[in-house]
């Protein structure tokens, strides 16, 4: 999959807001007199957990989700302030609620808009000051107010903006989640960041690391089993940083956290995202190969292949500690699947330090990668240094980076044809009879199969690689065609 976005920044950010997804269901719980909400997700996975913890605190207010923004009495951005152009596209959704809002209110109709995620705490009053339509802005670290500033808006209170870095834990003060029964779900174990890589706002919008307990995350993942589900893809801006406290109250690091959240019964796989290179640590390593149900799948950014490009980014490591780094991990689960993120045009980058980038792709072999234009972001020392690179240089070096990248992807799947692979099914396809899943590998597959088997892990023997995707048949299936094949 090649796109200008990571496993922490897809391309849902670039769906048209018709399109925008309402989240998590509400368990049919919701009172008599529903209000419905509209929450459109921008950027990584974190906030499509976030938008889900939101919903389901807004759901014990008597909020249902709804997809048509048109009828929603509370409408929400959760935003993404990683590049710009989110930001800016943002801005022109604001344009369209404020449009909606008064269209709605000339018959009667009372809508509330918010603004929350990263574009809400970078921005703060600023976005109620160019959309003065917006009722409510809220930083990632307040989301468990939300119904509290609800209720304040409602009562007359103005325009609130809430961008501190409150001291209370808010995955404590949500509801406890009541998640559909997917096959596949994000659990947040760390946010924030103090790496401070020179381009990134991150350090600034979610703040510090933080990690949430051990306990907190096993009975969290515990409930989500409970409800059908099989995969969990654990989440943090720098996830391998994870040392949150453990039952014994001591640190304890991702691989232990791993350890403990295999031990629970009916999860079959456990993935995570997104890593940090310098805080890929020997246990961590020794999970990959030790522990059956981490899935051999691994995002580790690496940024830029030229050594001055790093050092000016502040990613504390060169190119040749990462290629180590990558043998050992290799040596650890030889079958690895490898993804990364790759900037290109970052200031001062040369046309030969953009090659040496191009040449770590190919030398890696990812099997996925995801390539981004230097975007700079105010606040950030990246932003006003030298050598910033011309738009034009950029979007070439993209385009050559791209294709380096397509071709991996394609040479990876491709070489699956032909193979068995055990593939857990996640949901009905587009065809009548067939289901969707994922190899361990974090390819999706399609494949005539039971709906009984969503949830399921079965062997699969791949047919057809195409641009996105895998297709094959049911282990099973062969084995019955080819019975019927023997003469008797
Ligand atoms: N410009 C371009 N890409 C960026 N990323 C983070 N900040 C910027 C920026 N200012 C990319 C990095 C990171 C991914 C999530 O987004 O590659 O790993
Ligand atoms: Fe941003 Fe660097 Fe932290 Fe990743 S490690 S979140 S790029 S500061």
């Amino acid at each position: 999959m090649v796109a200008s976005g990571s496993d922490l920044l897809d391309d849902r950010d670039e769906a048209v807001f018709e399109d925008g997804a309402a989240t998590a269901e509400t368990d049919g719980l919701a009172p008599a007199a529903t209000k419905r909400v509209f929450i459109k997700t921008f950027g990584c996975q974190m906030n499509v957990y976030d938008s889900e913890r939101m919903s389901e605190a807004l759901a014990a207010q008597g909020y249902v989700p709804t997809e048509e923004v048109a009828e929603a009495d509370l409408a929400i951005l959760n935003t993404c302030h990683i590049r710009e152009k989110a930001a800016e596209k943002v801005y022109s959704d604001l344009g369209r609620l404020r449009d909606l809002k008064q269209g709605r209110s000339k018959d009667g109709k009372e809508t509330l808009i918010a603004v929350t995620g990263c574009v809400a705490q970078a921005e703060g009053r600023e976005i109620v000051r160019r959309a003065p339509a917006v009722d409510l802005v809220v930083g990632p670290q307040s989301y468990h107010r939300l119904p509290e500033l609800l209720a304040r808006v409602r009562g007359g209170a103005g325009a609130l903006v809430e961008t501190e870095f409150p001291d209370e834990d808010k995955f404590r003060a949500l509801p406890q989640r009541k998640p559909q029964a997917a096959a596949s779900a994000f659990l947040t174990v760390q946010e924030g960041c103090d790496k401070f890589c020179t381009f990134c706002v991150v350090p600034y919008t979610r703040g510090m690391e933080f990690s949430r307990p051990v306990t907190a995350l096993t009975e969290e993942a515990r409930r989500l089993v409970d409800r059908g589900v099989r995969e969990i893809t654990l989440l943090g801006q720098n996830v391998n940083g994870y040392h949150g406290e453990g039952p014994d109250g001591a640190a304890t690091s991702l691989a232990g956290l791993i350890r403990a959240l295999a031990a629970i019964d009916g999860l079959k796989r456990i993935r995570y995202t997104t890593s940090h290179p310098r805080d890929m640590t020997d246990d961590l390593i020794a999970a990959h190969r030790d522990e059956e149900k981490l899935m051999p799948f691994l995002h580790l950014p690496f940024q830029a292949g030229a050594d001055r490009v790093l050092a000016a980014m502040n990613r504390k490591h060169t190119a040749d500690e990462y290629k180590a780094l990558i043998a050992r991990i290799r040596e650890a689960r030889p079958d690895i699947a490898l993804s990364t993120d790759i900037i290109v045009g970052f200031p001062g980058e040369t046309d030969e330090d953009f090659a040496q980038s191009i040449a770590l792709v190919e030398e890696i072999a990812f099997a996925h990668a995801f390539s981004f234009k230097y975007s700079p972001r105010p606040g950030t020392p990246a932003s006003t240094m030298d050598g910033q690179v011309p738009e034009e240089v950029k979007r070439e070096r993209l385009e050559r980076l791209q294709q380096v990248i397509e071709r991996g992807f394609a040479r990876f799947n491709k070489a699956l044809v032909g193979e068995t692979v055990p593939v857990l099914f996640e949901k009905a396809g587009r065809h009548e009879g067939q289901l969707v899943g994922r190899t361990p590998y974090w390819q999706l597959v399609h494949a005539d199969a039971p709906a009984s088997l969503i949830g399921e892990v079965a062997d699969v023997v791949i047919e057809t690689a195409k641009a996105n995707s895998l297709s094959g048949v049911l282990a099973a299936d062969t084995v019955a065609r080819q019975a019927r094949a023997v003469p008797r």
